[in-house]
């Protein structure tokens, strides 16, 4: 199974749910989780400070990152592309040629809430402290996706 954590910087989001997930995969049952971005602003660049230091503080090490932008080739790569907001989803969804790609793409939150539709907030512009609602709810999305899985 193959995994795609997808925002819009690939620099907050995603890249914790991806670090999350990897830590999480004590049974191998991914064989490959990545992250990108539906945006080019950052590509290059590791995860900003807050993600990184959130992560840090819960002993995940995402600081070598580089972010990425999503391409149509990843369709055929992964198994699943999770969206982290509507607008990722939205945007994925325009990118897809045919039902099978779309059918990869999936919201996060609704692993924890089927079908409630909800996004992971933004925090870039955001105080710090959302980068510890994000952290929790991404860690709970992560839970729930193995175990919704196995
Ligand atoms: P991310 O956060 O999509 O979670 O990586 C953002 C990063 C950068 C920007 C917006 C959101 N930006 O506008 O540059």
């Amino acid at each position: 199974m193959k995994i795609l954590m997808v925002c819009l910087g690939n620099i907050c989001r995603s890249p914790i749910a991806e670090g999350i997930l990897k830590k999480k995969n004590k049974q191998h049952l991914f064989t490959l989780i990545e992250s990108a971005g539906t945006a080019d602003y950052h590509v290059g660049k590791n995860p900003d400070k807050r993600a990184i230091e959130i992560a840090k503080q819960n002993n995940i090490d995402i600081e070598k990152y580089t972010a990425r932008q999503f391409k149509q080739a990843d369709f055929k790569k992964y198994d699943i592309i999770y969206a982290m907001d509507q607008n990722n989803y939205q945007n994925l969804k325009k990118l897809a040629t045919n039902i099978k790609e779309e059918e990869k793409i999936k919201l996060i939150l609704n692993e924890i809430e089927p079908n409630s539709n909800k996004s992971v907030p933004d925090p870039y512009y955001g105080h710090k402290d959302g980068f510890e609602i994000i952290f929790k709810l991404l860690n709970n999305a992560c839970d729930k996706l193995i175990e919704n899985i196995e």
